[in-house]
């Protein structure tokens, strides 16, 4: 089969490592890519919004079949851009996609078909916004209802703080017209945890758990970023909590989503919140996470392309998920400066330290080729993966193998998978 990947991350590039696992595939295709995808795909210099330029490569290479990665050409239509074409995409289409490009559609779908979350209320203009928090509870959560490179939510102590939030996302439009309408919602507290899963539509099939690091800097602290590290599985996600995720959240989205008229085939990743009165989605999104496909990835044994095939299919009632019995840790490697000024172009060396060498992965998320050399092109650079037969192993092997890998400005958070001591 020939594969056309659309993407250039380091989600893209766990994808397309695991995508040429399979013995199905003859060629792979990657659009745009990066540096280190090109190692293993050939890239095309084709942006993932161009729809129509996407379409046309994928008919003159013949493409089997295109696996759309990021949330902008989901939310935008991209795989029903593909179809109208005739070409078979996964990924769920525009009318499903909306399960993560609107918070006020999630949350309302939330609600009305009893899915736990957390309470909150929708506002079309800064003036509701502001009145309603004259009363409310502090602290209290401020979310762009559209896609803000997960950056749209502002947690706020204080009235004060939470007025100005409105002000950032209504008035100043930090995030753009994603802040046309915001979702204020209850403040809730507990570990999250991460929970990616395929679905076809009507089926869905659970992928091993994981836990995300979202803050720039070591114990949780400073900005929030598009993750700085991963570990898988979640030794907080018990049996018992996904027993009742199974039995309250999982299937319920699908059929909600059906019963809307909105058939979702492709990633559901869940964004929980383990609370005292029980897990919660805090958020859905309708793709792979990132870094979570960086440690999810690696320990699935099937093989990724009868699963892409058996969701568009509408087969995947047919297939067993099956994950290795360790755990892998992801640590992002990233410019100084990440998430706000940083500087690129700087020289990565040591990236040949992982050629063969079992269960390490340097996984690129912003890298470029420069005359030879492979230089940083990003806030966050590369991720770098090792698994373990448990996760202090995993932990104790992804901080071995960071020291591989040098570049200027390197920064990284020394506290990936703490947590688990915690256990
Ligand atoms: P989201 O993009 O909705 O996942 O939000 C980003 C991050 O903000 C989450 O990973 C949480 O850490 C935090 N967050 C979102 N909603 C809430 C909430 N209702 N209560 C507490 N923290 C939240
Ligand atoms: N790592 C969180 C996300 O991909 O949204």
């Amino acid at each position: 089969m020939k594969i056309l990947l659309v993407g250039g991350g380091g989600r893209e590039h766990a994808l397309a490592w695991k995508i040429r696992q399979s013995k199905r595939v003859e060629k792979l295709y990657c659009a745009p890519g990066n540096a280190g995808i090109s190692e293993l795909a050939e890239c095309a210099d084709i942006g993932v919004m161009e729809f129509d330029r996407l379409v046309e490569f994928a008919k003159e290479k013949q493409i089997d079949m295109t696996i759309i990665a990021p949330d902008d050409p989901l939310a935008a239509g991209a795989v029903d851009a593909f179809e109208a074409a005739g070409l078979k995409a996964f990924g769920p289409k525009k009318n499903a996609a909306i399960l993560e490009g609107s918070k006020a559609f999630s949350k309302d779908l939330m609600k009305k078909y009893g899915i736990p979350t957390a309470a909150y209320e929708t506002f079309d203009t800064p003036e509701s916004a502001l009145s309603y928090l004259e009363n409310a509870k502090f602290p209290i959560v401020l979310k762009a209802d559209g896609l803000a490179l997960g950056k749209g939510v502002l947690i706020c102590n204080t009235k004060e703080e939470a007025k100005d939030g409105v002000k950032t996302l209504m008035l100043d439009k930090q995030f753009g017209s994603a802040g046309n309408r915001i979702v204020i919602e209850e403040y809730m507290t507990g570990r999250e945890v991460s929970v990616l899963s395929f679905v076809d539509g009507k089926s869905i099939k659970i992928m091993t758990s994981a836990q995300d690091h979202k803050r720039a800097k070591d114990g949780d602290k400073g900005l929030n970023t598009g993750g700085m590290g991963t570990f898988s599985p979640s030794p907080f996600y018990t049996d018992e909590i996904d027993s009742f995720c199974r039995e309250n959240i999982y299937q319920k989205t699908v059929d909600a989503m059906k019963s809307e008229g909105r058939e979702f085939k492709g990633v559901i990743f869940f964004g929980l919140m383990l609370t005292k009165d029980g897990p919660k989605v805090l958020e859905y999104n309708a793709r792979f996470g990132d870094p979570e496909a960086q440690v999810v990835l690696p320990r699935m044994k099937n093989d990724i392309v009868d699963i892409f095939e058996a969701c568009i299919d509408g087969t995947l009632d047919n297939i067993e998920l099956e994950f290795e019995d360790n755990a892998a840790v992801c640590v992002v490697l990233a410019s100084d400066g990440y998430p706000e000024h940083y500087e690129k172009g700087y020289e990565i060396k040591g990236l040949d330290n992982f050629k063969d060498k079992e269960g390490y992965y340097v996984f690129h998320a912003g890298s470029s080729k420069k005359d030879g050399t492979v230089v940083t092109n990003g806030g966050r650079v590369l991720g770098i993966t090792a698994k373990g037969e448990n996760l202090v192993k995993a932990r104790e092997n992804a901080y071995e193998a960071v020291k591989w890998i040098n570049f200027d400005n390197k920064y990284m958070r020394n506290d990936i998978g703490k947590a688990i001591d915690e256990v």
